[in-house]
């Protein structure tokens, strides 16, 4: 039978040797989030297909050319998740979380599903780092998410990001702004592609992220929704801008910014790299206080940012920013002979047991074979138990970095020998980090 070696286009394996990459940047993410406040939550990867239609909005890229829509066994329509945020309200609502302490603050890892046409840094499965903050009004909200983005960011050492802000106003404001919009594309209507001379009618801001190199081209010289803002939305913007600028978050105020996504009111915001080419946008995000409302809850309001993980990484790489390696095996134990195997394996069992992490030969080979696997592993130390080692109870830690080698009791004081070998490690690791007064303070 043929074998089966290529995963679905656009969609991409992490290996072994680097999920640690992966862990890094998502624990980093989940541990600051939650110093600001934040909880994990999580959601199915699908859900009825109307949630993203009103929420992520009908004219909408994603929502018309880009989800992955199915038919369930029982006839419903669903559809794999081509964001995070309808589906954290969604969430919200469904729990009545928001009648807790308000606000509520969510945070999340998911994998997101949409057909675009796969480039670098742009999949059709791909994976976000997201916050959801529930019913908070105010601007120094909108500028506390970006702080929180901005830190994640700094954390993770990712350099040549830009913050870029804009505000699309309210409902009321873009009113008269798609009054404006529809008059300026109008006199092009017919150079348009086809889906945009639909959005004229329905959405004419969704013309301006459509893809299609004309529409983009027209839409430079269109109207910006700055100059429309209601004094509200204004008020509110400025209010953004002065808790920045007081935190000295330095940022660009650009009106290109309008997000592909219907549920945005006011403030919208990227940070954009200067390391990824076509696909810039690392992280997305901004505020929607419709949104709550349109899902058939109370008025919440509401904002939100997420990070594609892809790029993140693919920034950390191209940067070449150093991302701490995975831990190494302490020990590697190579058992020769029956008896020696069953001793190993009680050994490594109490060693792990005690939070040390070992290897031993589980595939039955010769020394010189588990001596070149111990070394592929990366193992610390290496203890070679055969009937004589286990007469006398005594072995030799080989140090294989060195290649030095110490005799090593194989009783109970193995153990309490390899805690110290790891302990005084992590000293001279804190020594190089802070200092040898840390370090001595720390031993006694
Ligand atoms: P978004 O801008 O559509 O916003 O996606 C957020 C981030 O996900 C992008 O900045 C990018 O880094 C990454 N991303 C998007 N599409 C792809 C793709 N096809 N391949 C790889 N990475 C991709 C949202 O999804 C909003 N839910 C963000 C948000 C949360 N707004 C408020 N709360």
């Amino acid at each position: 039978m043929a074998l089966i070696t290529k995963a679905p286009r656009g969609t991409a394996d992490v290996l072994p040797a680097e999920s640690y990459k992966w862990q890094h940047v998502e624990q980093t993410a989940l541990s600051i989030a939650r110093d600001f406040g934040y909880r994990e939550m999580r959601t199915p990867v699908f859900e009825h297909t109307e949630l993203f239609q009103r929420s992520v909005g009908e004219t909408t890229d994603v929502v018309q050319k880009e989800m992955y829509t199915f038919e369930d066994k029982g006839g419903r329509s669903v559809t794999l998740r081509p964001e995070g945020t309808a589906g954290m309200a969604r969430a919200l609502l469904e729990h009545s979380l928001h009648n807790d302490a308000l606000p509520a603050k969510v945070a999340y890892l998911t994998s997101c599903y949409r057909y675009e046409k796969p480039q670098a840094g742009r999949l059709r499965e791909f994976h976000q780092f997201g916050v959801e903050c529930f019913g908070a009004a105010p601007p120094q909200a909108d500028a506390e998410i970006i702080a929180l983005a901005r830190t994640i960011l700094e954390t993770l050492g990712v350099t040549g990001v830009s913050l870029h802000i804009n505000s699309i106003g309210c409902p009321s404001c873009r009113a008269r702004y798609h009054t404006a919009l529809k008059a300026y594309f109008e006199v092009r209507r017919d150079e348009l592609c086809g889906t945009c001379q639909d959005r004229l009618d329905r959405n004419p801001m969704r013309i301006l992220d459509c893809k299609s190199p004309a529409c983009a081209d027209i839409a430079k010289g269109a109207p910006v929704m700055l100059d429309y803002l209601c004094d509200d939305c204004a008020a509110h913007f400025e209010g953004v801008r002065a808790c920045l600028t007081a935190a000295e978050i330095p940022f660009e105020i650009d009106t290109r910014i309008v997000r592909g996504l219907d549920y945005y009111t006011r403030t919208v915001f990227e940070f954009i790299s200067d390391a990824l080419g076509a696909q810039a946008t690392v992280c997305g995000g901004g505020r929607y206080d419709g949104l709550t409302k349109e899902l058939g809850g109370p008025e919440l309001p509401s904002l939100g940012f997420a990070m594609g993980l892809e790029r993140l990484l693919m920034i950390l790489e191209a940067k070449g920013t150093s991302i701490p390696a995975p831990p190494r095996p302490e020990l590697y134990l190579a058992p020769m002979g029956p008896d020696a195997v069953r001793e190993c394996f009680a050994m490594a069992s109490r060693l792990r047991e005690g939070g040390v992490s070992v290897e031993f030969d589980i595939a039955g080979r010769g020394l010189k074979a588990q001596m070149k696997y111990a070394d592929k592993l990366g193992a610390r130390y290496v203890i070679v138990v055969g009937d004589n080692e286990l007469a006398q109870k005594q072995g030799r830690l080989k140090d294989m970095a060195s290649g030095a080698e110490e005799p090593i009791a194989l009783d109970d004081s193995l153990y309490t020998t390899l805690y110290q070998k790891s302990l005084d490690r992590q000293l001279a690791g804190m020594a190089d980090l802070f200092g040898e007064e840390l370090a001595d303070g720390l031993e006694k």
